[in-house]
């Protein structure tokens, strides 16, 4: 059967996901160039950022919570947590720099005298920073965040690494750039049968392993963004104990539910079977599973590979749904009236 012409924005998002290994060496240069004083001790670290901007910070979390001592935070809110004093590393990420929750919560942050560093392509951040002499790491701008995970997250990580709050990430970013190069086609392959698989129905990705929970919000935000489809997000064990009731109801919704169980070497063997006994315990109430496994040696690569295979099936999901994946159109709307409405 000839496949229908590919919808418009589909060849540069495609450019752009396979651009990503490239984005993860470009991002390492230019944190090691920044300027960004001596490593520091602290009693925690907080990034915040939103959509496109967060994600690399919910990597970051999921990464080092098992080598980590400190505990890492997400903040994606106007407000910080208690937690966040002048013992915290406070990192704002916002692509655009422009972002008005995480623009609230650096002038929190700055008001609680936490050591800020600040990465972002501009905007108000990279001013308000300038002037308080926060560092910038900048990154290329003119893009669409969820396009620039790569320019995002290096930086990220090599500012922990600089500061003192992880070892150097740097040879695992280049190693799994190298293993995104040599699996892209690969991957591509995967991603058009799980987009077939995924246009039935309704998209709900499971994460299980704590490793994987920020790919999952990584799978539904692109689903969201690129294919323009709800995606249902949730993580083992803890489903087992709530919404393994709920598989299958309301019917009409539930029952054309597809659901990508993310694995990795990491999830625990009881995890395992938990899956195993779920899908089997709630057939019936699902239209398909579909379980998808990491790929490469070291963390970062295994996340990496489920991002980059997610991205795929969101850029050929958006072919086949016949979208533009490029516009997002209602985020834009809604930051138009926000920055033209009063309250708050
Ligand atoms: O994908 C997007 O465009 C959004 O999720 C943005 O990343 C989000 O609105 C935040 O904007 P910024 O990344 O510029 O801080």
């Amino acid at each position: 059967m000839a496949m229908a012409p590919a919808p418009e924005g589909f060849r540069e998002m495609l450019a752009l996901v396979y651009g990503l290994p490239g984005q993860l060496g470009a991002g390492i240069a230019t944190a090691r160039s920044a300027t960004l004083g001596k490593p520091g001790r602290f009693d925690n670290v907080v990034i915040a950022g939103m959509g496109g901007s967060g994600i690399g910070g919910k990597i970051a979390r999921d990464l080092l919570a098992g080598e980590c001592p400190l505990p890492i935070l997400s903040c994606q809110d106007y407000g910080i947590p208690a937690a966040v004093t002048g013992r915290t590393l406070f990192i704002a990420v916002s692509h655009s720099g422009n972002t008005e929750e995480t623009l609230s919560a650096y002038c929190q942050a700055h008001r609680r005298r936490c050591r800020i560093v600040a990465i972002t392509s501009g905007g108000e951040l990279a001013s308000l920073a300038g002037k308080n002499g926060h560092p910038v790491v900048n990154v290329p701008g003119g893009m669409l965040p969820r396009t620039a995970l790569g320019y995002l997250l290096s930086p990220l990580l090599v500012v922990l690494g600089r500061l003192g709050v992880c070892l150097s990430y740097e040879s695992e970013l280049k190693r799994a750039a190298t293993l995104m190069r040599n699996r892209t086609g690969k991957w591509h392959a995967q991603a058009g049968t799980i987009a077939r698989a995924l246009n039935l129905g309704l998209p709900v990705v499971y994460s299980t392993s704590r490793l994987l929970d920020a790919v999952a919000d990584r799978w539904r935000g692109q689903l969201n963004e690129n294919a323009k489809v709800l995606c249902h997000t949730n993580v083992l064990p803890e489903l087992d104990h709530n919404e393994i009731v709920g598989i299958g109801g309301p019917g009409a919704t539930c029952g054309r539910a597809v659901i990508i169980a993310l694995t990795d070497r990491e999830t625990h063997p009881r995890n395992r079977l938990r899956l195993e006994h779920t899908l089997s315990i709630t057939r019936g109430g699902y239209l398909r599973a579909v379980t998808v496994e990491s790929e490469g040696k070291g963390k970062l690569e295994r996340i990496l590979s489920l991002v980059m295979l997610g991205d795929l099936v969101s850029v050929e999901l958006a072919r086949l749904r016949g979208v533009n994946p490029m516009a997002i159109e209602r985020i834009d709307r809604l930051k138009v009236r926000m920055a033209g409405a009063k309250g708050g």
